[in-house]
């Protein structure tokens, strides 16, 4: 299994989600990859915001080692799953695909934890009391991948 997360700086939140599920990943001892990317390229090369990180180190996750990278299009065969944290990245990224495989790659990340809401991980860049939040939120959505993914290849 091959996840990516995308929001649109790739230096908070989807660098966060990938810490969370590579922490899980190896937890479980599973085969899978995961990583990141932003819909912008502001930041790409930059180590994600200390804020992310500091929330992490809490949970004895250490993303320090993580780089931002811009999103595109060959990450539609390189990845099987495309999380979105907010709508505006979904409509970003559904912007990109060409064919009905690749817009089916991709979801918003917080419909796995409740499906059709649309929820958007919120942006904890101009606030910085939403960092914890946005932990909740994805440590909750990388718990369902693991289930969702983890039962499937066991059977
Ligand atoms: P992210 O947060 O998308 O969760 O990485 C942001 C980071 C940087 C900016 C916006 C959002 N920015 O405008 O520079």
């Amino acid at each position: 299994m091959k996840i990516l997360m995308v929001c649109l700086g790739n230096i908070c939140r989807s660098p966060m989600a990938e810490g969370i599920m590579r922490n899980k990943i190896e937890q479980h001892k599973l085969q899978w990859h995961v990583s990141s990317a932003g819909t912008a390229a502001y930041h790409a090369g930059e180590e994600p915001d200390r804020r992310a990180q500091v929330e992490l180190k809490k949970y004895k996750i250490d993303i320090s080692q993580q780089r931002a990278k811009k999103f595109n299009a060959y990450m539609f065969d390189e990845y099987d799953v495309i999380y979105a944290m907010d709508s505006s990245n979904y409509t970003d990224i559904l912007h990109l695909a060409e064919t009905e495989d690749e817009k089916n790659k991709v979801s918003m990340i917080m419909n796995l934890v409740e499906p059709g809401r649309n929820t958007s991980v919120p942006d904890p860049y101009y606030d910085d009391a939403l960092y914890a939040t946005v932990y909740n939120m994805l440590d909750a959505a990388c718990d369902k991948i693991l289930k969702k993914y983890n039962l499937k290849t066991e059977v």
